[in-house]
């Protein structure tokens, strides 16, 4: 049996990088998948018989209860939020352009908040779920021209554990996956020298591959960790732990 036999997921971003390769793990698991992100339609090679499509902008609650109303009318359920999808701007804070702050804001940390208060209701009504945000190794430390996405990756860190606390007695566990840099067009974009500073930040010496990090939101969506909630897991080669 797989792990995710049966299950009804919900993939914010999955069109891309980490969202993209965490689709395909949920599939390969058993789990039907929905494919929540802000672009057109679907990328090619993710298994139609298992995943479809719902175009959705997370930071617009309209479209994030529409996602929702649509997952549970085509599968009657919905086990498990993942809470993907995010942008970054790079900048000095003491000119940081207030469009990117809100932006940032809007997509990376209201999109989460957006997407798990309109999903509790219907996993109240399934008697449970588990719902998987993405952190980073920025929502712990601080970092230069990173200031909106840090506060943002720091602000998911609060929504899980308020989430946790306030639903454990519905059986829903809410979790955060922090990355350290992972090798997806957020990050492959920044040229070698770039690629290669990050590379040194962490004691492995490497970039995360976007599978690495799929595997750890899927055992936090699975019961292999039913009696963890309100963690959050570092998957950083050893960045924070220096
Ligand atoms: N790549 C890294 O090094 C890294 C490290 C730590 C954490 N993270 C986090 O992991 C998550 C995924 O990162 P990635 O590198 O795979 O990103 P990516 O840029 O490859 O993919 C992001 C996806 O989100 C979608 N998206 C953007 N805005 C949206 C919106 N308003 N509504 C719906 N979908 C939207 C995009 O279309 C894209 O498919 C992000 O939350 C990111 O902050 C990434």
């Amino acid at each position: 049996m797989n792990v995710l036999d049966g299950k009804v997921a919900i993939v914010t971003g999955g069109n891309s990088g980490i969202g993209f390769a965490t689709v395909q793990a949920m599939t390969r698991a058993g789990a039907t998948v929905a494919v929540a992100d802000i672009q057109s339609r679907i990328r090619e090679e993710l298994d139609s018989e298992h995943t479809f499509y719902c175009q959705t902008d997370i930071s617009k609650a309209e479209d994030v209860k529409q996602l929702m109303e649509q997952v549970h009318k085509r599968c009657g359920k919905i086990d498990i939020l993942v809470n993907n999808a995010g942008v970054a701007f790079l900048g000095d804070s003491d000119t940081f352009p207030d469009a990117q702050w809100y932006k940032t804001i809007d997509v990376n940390l209201s999109g989460a908040f957006l997407c798990s208060k309109y999903v509790v209701p219907y996993m109240k009504q399934n008697g449970g779920g588990s719902i998987v945000n993405l952190s980073s190794v920025m929502g712990h430390v601080g970092a230069p021209r990173q200031v909106a996405y840090n506060a943002s990756k720091s602000g998911i860190l609060a929504l899980t554990r308020c989430f946790a606390v306030e639903f454990a007695a519905n059986n829903i566990r809410v979790n955060a996956v922090c990355p350290g840099f992972v090798e997806t067009p957020m990050v492959l974009g920044s040229g070698e020298e770039q690629l290669n500073y990050l590379k040194g930040l962490h004691p492995m010496g490497r970039l995360a591959k976007p599978e690495e990090i799929a595997n750890s939101i899927l055992f936090l969506a699975s019961d292999y960790s039913s009696f963890t909630t309100g963690a959050a897991l570092m998957v950083d080669g050893g960045y924070t732990a220096q």
